[in-house]
C-alpha cells in the first residue's frame, strides 16, 4: 500500500519532538507501509535535503534509544522525507501541496493538521477548495480543537463541511499509549472485575496525570491554553470515560465510542456550589524539582508577567447514572508537580463487618499505572506476622504488582506510532468522534465561564509539591485523602 502523510506543521515542535521521531520507530520496526511519503509542510524555505538535514539535527534532541543509530539507518528513512514551502494562510500556497501529491497517485493520503489551532478552519477549507478531500483522503487534528465550546463547534462545522466523519482521526495520544488501551483490556478482557466495578464495591476513583516538566518553550501557547483546556478536557476524561463505560458491544470504533459518549453525557452538571467546593485550581511559583531550582510560571518565557492561568486543576465530577450514582471521580493534573506520575487508582469499600483487628480506611486498592511505569498493584489484607501469644488475628498490607515493562519489554509500541499507523490503516477505534469532544467541551465551559468571573484566580504551589493545599482540602472533605498522602 502506498501512502502519503502530510504534515502540516513540518517543522513545528510536535512533528520533530513526537510524529517524526514515532514514524521513525514504526520504520525500525518494519510497520511502516513501504514506498510511503512523510511531506512537511512548513514556512520556511527548504527543499527536501535541507528538510531531512533539519530533522536529523533535531533527532539529537530526542531520548537516546529513539534516535538513528548510525548515519546509514537515518539516511534509509531520509528517503521518505519530502518539503512544501507553504503559508497555510494564503489560498495560493495550496497549490504545490496538491501537485506534490497528484504526481503520484498515492493509495492513501493522510494529512495530518499540527498547525496553531487559528488556523485549523482555513486549512481545513483551504485542502477541500484545492480538492484535498477525495475519498483516499484522511484528516488528522491535534488538540486543542478550540479553545471554548463556540470555536470548538466552529471548527467541527468545518470540518463537517469539507470532509465525512469516517474521514476524521481526531487525536488524543493518551488512548495511544500502551497503558492506556491496557485498561480496556483489563475491564473487557476480563470477567473477573465487571461484578466488582460499581457503586456498591467501589468508593471512588482517583485520576493523576502529574508532570514534572513546566511549560517549556510553549509558554505563549500554554498561557492561552492552560491545564483544564491543556489535559482535563481530553486526557483526563477520556480516562474517566475507559474507566466508566460500560461494556461495548464489540471492539468497532463506533461501538466504544458510544459508550464513552454515554459517560459524558451523565457527568453531573455544575451548580454554583459544586463550582465553588468541587474545583482547584493553582499556579506553579519557583520551587525545586529533583534537586534543582526552577521558576515559576510568571517568570517563563512567553508567559504574562500578571497571567491568570492554571498550571494546576484538581476537580471531582460525578456520573449520574446507576452503576456510579455517588461515586466521586477525582480528577487531578499539574505542571511542575513532585513528579512524573499518571496513575489510576480505584478505591474499594471496606469490608462491612470486619472480625480482624484491620487498618482503617480503603484498604483494597487497585492501582493502574500508566507512567513512567506501567503496571498494576492490587493492594490487599492478609494475616500480620504472628509474633508471640496473640488471640487476635491482625491485619496487614500485601500488595500483588505487575510490571507490564517487564513482561512485555520496552520495545512496545509507543502513543503517536500506533495512532499514525492507524491513521495510515484508517482504524478510527482509538480516535475521538465530534460529539465525544463537543460533549466534552460542554462540560468544562462553565468552569472556564466561572473563572473568568472569579477574582480571587489560581492558588500559588511551590514548584515540586503536589499543588495547592486546597486540593487536599477539597478531597478531604469527603473523608478521602490522594493516594500518596495515604
Ligand atoms: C499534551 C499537553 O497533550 O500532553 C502537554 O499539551 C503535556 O502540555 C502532554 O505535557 C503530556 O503528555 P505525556 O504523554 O508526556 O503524558
Amino acid at each position: 500500500m502506498s501512502f502519503d502523510l502530510v504534515l502540516f506543521g513540518g517543522t513545528g515542535d510536535l512533528a520533530w519532538r513526537k510524529l517524526v521521531p514515532a514514524l521513525f520507530q514504526a520504520f525500525r520496526h518494519g510497520t511502516l507501509p513501504a514506498g510511503g511519503r512523510i511531506i512537511g509542510v512548513g514556512r520556511d524555505t527548504l527543499d527536501d535535503d535541507r528538510y531531512r538535514a533539519l530533522i536529523q539535527e533535531r533527532f539529537h534532541q530526542v531520548e537516546g534509544d529513539k534516535r538513528p543509530q548510525a548515519a546509514q539507518e537515518f539516511e534509509r528513512f531520509a528517503q521518505m522525507l519530502h518539503y512544501v514551502r507553504a503559508d497555510l494562510s494564503k489560498a495560493e500556497d495550496y497549490a504545490p501541496i496538491r501537485e506534490c501529491l497528484h504526481t503520484r497517485q498515492a493509495d492513501t493520503v493522510v494529512l495530518y493538521v499540527a498547525t496553531a489551532p487559528a488556523l485549523f478552519i482555513p486549512v481545513v477549507e483551504q485542502l477541500a477548495a484545492a480538492g484535498l478531500n477525495d475519498e483516499r483522503t484522511r484528516i488528522v487534528l491535534e488538540k486543542p480543537l478550540g479553545h471554548d465550546l463556540p470555536s470548538h463547534r466552529a471548527i467541527n462545522a468545518a470540518v463537517r463541511r469539507c470532509f465525512s466523519e469516517r474521514q476524521v482521526f481526531r487525536i488524543d495520544h493518551y488512548l495511544g499509549k500502551p497503558s492506556v488501551q491496557n485498561l480496556f483490556a483489563l475491564r473487557f478482557g476480563n470477567a473477573l472485575f465487571e461484578p466488582l466495578w460499581r457503586r456498591e464495591t467501589i468508593a471512588n476513583i482517583q485520576i493523576l496525570i502529574a508532570e514534572e516538566l513546566g511549560v517549556e518553550k510553549r509558554g505563549a501557547f500554554y498561557d492561552q491554553t492552560g491545564a483544564l483546556r491543556d489535559m482535563v478536557q481530553n486526557h483526563a476524561l477520556q480516562l474517566l470515560c475507559a474507566l466508566a463505560m460500560e461494556p461495548p458491544i464489540n471492539a468497532h470504533a463506533d461501538a466504544i465510542r458510544d459508550e464513552k459518549l454515554k459517560v459524558l453525557r451523565s457527568l453531573k452538571s455544575w451548580t454554583p456550589q459544586t463550582l465553588e467546593n468541587h474545583v482547584v485550581r493553582g499556579q506553579y511559583t519557583a520551587g525545586r524539582i529533583g534537586g534543582i531550582d526552577v521558576p515559576g510560571y510568571r517568570d517563563e518565557s512567553g508567559v504574562q508577567p500578571h497571567s491568570g492561568t492554571e498550571t494546576f486543576v484538581a476537580l471531582r465530577a460525578e456520573i449520574a447514572n446507576w452503576r456510579w450514582a455517588g461515586v466521586p471521580f477525582y480528577i487531578r493534573t499539574g505542571k511542575r508537580l513532585a513528579q512524573r506520575d499518571a496513575r489510576i487508582v480505584v478505591n474499594f469499600r471496606p469490608a462491612p463487618h470486619s472480625i480482624f483487628q484491620s487498618p482503617v480506611g480503603c484498604v483494597n486498592q487497585l492501582v493502574i499505572k500508566l507512567q513512567p511505569q506501567d503496571g498494576l498493584e492490587l493492594h490487599l489484607l492478609s494475616q500480620a506476622e504472628a509474633r508471640g501469644q496473640s488471640s487476635t488475628i491482625s491485619l496487614a498490607p500485601v500488595q500483588l504488582d505487575l510490571d507490564f515493562d517487564k513482561r512485555f519489554g520496552a520495545g512496545r509500541v509507543g502513543a503517536y506510532e500506533r495512532l499514525l499507523l492507524d491513521a495510515i490503516d484508517g482504524r478510527l477505534n482509538l480516535f475521538v468522534r465530534s460529539d465525544e469532544q463537543e460533549e466534552a467541551w460542554q462540560w468544562v465551559e462553565p468552569l472556564l465561564d466561572h473563572w473568568r468571573n472569579d477574582a480571587q484566580g489560581p492558588r500559588p504551589y511551590a514548584a515540586g509539591t503536589w499543588g495547592p493545599s486546597a486540593s487536599s482540602a477539597m478531597i478531604a472533605r469527603d473523608g478521602h485523602c490522594w493516594n500518596e498522602e495515604a
